[in-house]
């Protein structure tokens, strides 16, 4: 049997795409594997989610700057991901921005989610943007990490409506639900060695 991709989840809150991507791990036949947690915040509640799992999880201090990560905590993050044979990052809800040597040795090997169609609503708070500008589509994509903010190239995007009446939180919780099918989605395209970058495309192999 092919050896399993192993994963590096980084994550900074509630933790439910963690959780996604945990469970379609542990399902039976899923190519990938969840080799830590790597949250930069104690209270995290990915980390509950990590310990009930029994997976690995480590609590990095990424520095006191809001959104940035200090070189250090990109080298350290690295050296571990090294250790754990990781071949894949997913960044899942983590707030800070990707630089130095995590950005560098991973290129190609880290995807993010996001909470929008990009390239529309990059950022924060995603969902309020969407609601704010009027927008009747808005969903998930799951994109390549590079140095810019919500930039790189796209895998997979899902939409959902914007209903009538919807606020920051119902919208949420629905494309929340396709983040959840979205991202275990990607992770094992990644995994099955489908996806190839090809200037800003993305091209998956067999995939409509
Ligand atoms: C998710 O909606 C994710 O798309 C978003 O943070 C939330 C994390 O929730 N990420 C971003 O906005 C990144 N720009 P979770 O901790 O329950 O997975």
């Amino acid at each position: 049997m092919k050896e399993k991709l192993k994963v590096a989840v980084l994550a900074s809150g509630r933790g439910s795409n963690f959780k996604a991507l945990a469970e379609a791990c542990a399902g039976e036949g899923y190519p990938g594997d969840i080799a830590i947690l790597i949250v930069d915040n104690p209270d995290a509640g990915a980390l509950q989610v990590a310990s009930e799992m029994g997976i690995d999880s480590v609590v990095f201090d990424c520095g006191p700057k809001k959104g940035s990560m200090t070189l250090e905590s990109s080298e350290r993050m690295v050296e571990i991901c090294n250790e754990k044979g990781v071949g894949l990052v997913c960044l899942a809800g983590f707030m800070r921005i990707v630089k130095g040597r995590l950005m560098d040795d991973y290129v190609g090997r880290m995807i993010n989610i996001h909470p929008a169609l990009l390239p529309n609503f990059k950022g924060l708070n995603a969902q309020k943007q969407a609601l704010d500008y009027g927008v009747k589509y808005s969903g998930c994509t799951v994109h390549f990490v590079d140095k810019g903010i919500d930039t790189g190239p796209i895998i997979l995007q899902k939409i959902v409506s914007v209903e009538q009446g919807d606020t920051e939180e119902t919208l949420s919780a629905r494309i929340l639900v396709e983040e959840h099918k979205t991202y275990p989605e990607a992770v094992r395209l990644m995994a099955e060695g489908r996806v190839r970058i090809d200037g800003r495309r993305v091209v998956i192999k067999g995939h409509d």
